[in-house]
């Protein structure tokens, strides 16, 4: 319905065209400004020398201080975009290329997070520092909040999965013009909602990227947001030391299940958590839970189902609850649950001062679902046989002590891809491989003995062998046809833990007094 007929000629001035040596990286910088592609609306380039800092043309970037200055370590040619998607929205891209001598011929492509409007400066760092020519995208409109959804479905179609579609196309061409030749290889990195955009794209435009990297993706987007509201909702419930117990009860229940009393859950579906536990004999005290409250935190910890009894969003990992950073206020804390409130006020209902009424369930899910049919969000279609038909690799992880979004929905997308491909363990292996990450948080951060950084990104990369980094990993599985069978983490760059690829599963060894993947069947 869109993006189909998205025509791009580009128009490189000749001299482009010449070899690279003949003109100095900062005069090739300048003259990209001249490159002409169909429905670009602005285009300015300009060459940004390691560490110096520039303020950013936006009212946010991911990663970026108050101040919004971004600058990386080593030399790049800066390219803002304002890229027309349809008459009534736009996307801003932005593409950092490294010296031509520091390019290895490939591209980094990244998304956004939450609603997004914030470009991803977090990869823009870190590609170019590595050898990639990297771009980002707002996903179509500016700032974090959804109050643009509400002025035009082209933005939210824009969000969902044409910004980063038209970005990739638009990098790639710029990408031929600076360097004077076309790119070997396209990556993407991106988590949460970055990492759902990934996979969408491998399902609507299967060419953009040949090796994409999703981290926690926020896919099936309505349900979880639902999910996430509901959970919202019923944590309201309790107080901050009522939570306190129930950590401490989960951790009783389910830490020693794996072997190890270190604070994680590794396996989050061995735990079978009983709140009652903790019921009051008698009236609320501060030691123990009203009945209330122990439901509160059953609806919690369980599965969403529709009207028919259909699965609709997995329950919440017990032990996610432990998450101590500042996600853990957006479900638990004393607000609504930002996302899906602009979700259903500027997306579904079209009025700002919508609230969730205490009820809140199907009946908006449903309303939501109507809207859903105009500008599919989603993203939980299974069908990713052209990706994986024309040789795309998809390298996923999740950390089950994610609040925001379960693990379950990763392992539930995995198995339905696996279904509606009919591709045994080994054929999945060729294309999509899944790695659940104990102790991690979503998308980055964990628990203090965790090892969750696997080089998911340039802060997590303690390690620039392929075997702990992920991105790395990636690049020899597209390039070199060799997939990551483990990641090794780390937290500290001295403690590693083992992290095991679906369905193997991690076990503590008592004698080895270490972590070792063992095969499920
Ligand atoms: C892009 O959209 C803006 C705003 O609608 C319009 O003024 C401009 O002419 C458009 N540019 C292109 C290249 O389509
Ligand atoms: C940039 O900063 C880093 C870290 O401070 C330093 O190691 C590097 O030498 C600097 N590079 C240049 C070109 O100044
Ligand atoms: C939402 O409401 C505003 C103000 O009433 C209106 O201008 C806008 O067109 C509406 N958006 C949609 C998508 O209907
Ligand atoms: C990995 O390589 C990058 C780029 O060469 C370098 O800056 C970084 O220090 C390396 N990291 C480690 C942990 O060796």
């Amino acid at each position: 319905m869109f993006g189909a007929q998205l025509s791009l000629v580009v128009t490189v001035l000749l001299r482009l065209l010449a070899p690279a040596a003949a003109f100095t990286d900062a005069q090739r910088c300048a003259s990209l400004a001249s490159t002409n592609i169909d429905n670009v609306h602005s285009l300015d380039a300009f060459y940004l020398r390691a560490n110096e800092s520039y303020r950013v043309p936006a009212v946010c970037g991911k990663g970026l201080g108050a101040d919004l200055l971004a600058q990386t370590s080593v030399n790049v040619c800066v390219v803002n975009v304002v890229y027309n998607t349809s008459l009534t929205s736009a996307t801003r891209i932005e593409v950092w290329l490294p010296d031509s001598e520091e390019w290895y011929g490939r591209i980094l492509g990244s998304g956004g997070a939450g609603l997004t409007g914030c470009v991803d400066y977090d990869n823009l760092r870190w590609g170019p520092s590595i050898h990639f020519a990297t771009f980002g995208h707002d996903g179509g409109h500016d700032g974090t909040t959804g109050a643009a959804f509400a002025q035009s479905d082209e933005i939210i179609v824009d969000y969902a999965t044409r910004a980063l579609h038209v970005a990739a196309l638009t990098s790639k061409l710029l990408v031929r013009a600076y360097y004077g030749r076309p790119h070997d290889k396209a990556y993407y990195n991106g988590c949460s909602n970055g990492g759902r955009q990934g996979v969408r794209n491998a399902h609507d435009y299967p060419d953009d990227f040949d090796g994409i990297l999703a981290g926690a993706p926020a896919l099936n987007l309505i349900n979880q947001l639902a999910q996430g509201t509901i959970a919202n909702l019923a944590s309201h419930k309790l107080s901050d030391d009522d939570w306190v117990l129930v950590k401490k009860e989960v951790l009783r229940q389910c830490d020693g299940l794996d072997g190890l009393h270190d604070e994680i859950v590794t396996d989050p579906d061995a735990c079978q958590f009983l709140p009652e536990v903790l019921l009051c004999q008698g009236a609320k005290r501060a030691d123990c839970l009203s009945s209330e409250q122990v439901e509160a935190v059953r609806t919690i910890h369980s599965p969403l189902y529709g009207n028919s009894g259909e699965l609709l969003a997995p329950r919440l990992d017990p032990g996610a609850e432990l998450d101590d950073t500042v996600l853990w206020s957006i479900i638990f804390g004393p607000s609504f649950y930002g996302f899906a409130l602009d979700w259903w006020r500027y997306v579904v209902y079209n009025d700002s001062s919508w609230e969730p009424s205490p009820d809140f369930g199907l009946k908006e899910i449903a309303d939501a679902d109507k809207r859903e049919a105009e500008v599919y969000v989603s993203s939980f279609d299974p069908d990713l046989s052209a990706f994986c038909e024309r040789g795309g690799k998809l390298l996923s992880y999740h950390g089950t002590r994610d609040i925001l979004i379960p693990s379950g929905l990763s392992l539930w997308y995995y198995q339905r891809v696996q279904r509606a491909l009919s591709l045994p363990p080994s054929a999945m292996d060729d294309f999509y491989r899944l790695f659940l990450i104990p102790g991690m948080n979503h998308c980055n951060l964990g628990a203090a003995a965790s090892a969750w950084k696997i080089g998911q990104g340039g802060s997590s990369a303690w390690s620039n062998s392929s075997d702990s980094h992920a991105l790395f990993a990636l690049v020899d599985w597209v390039e070199h046809g060799a997939g990551p069978e483990t990641l090794r983490g780390s937290t500290d760059g001295a403690v590693t833990r083992l992290h095991c690829k679906y369905p193997a599963r991690s076990v503590w060894q008592p004698d080895a007094q270490d972590w070792t993947c063992v095969e499920s069947q």
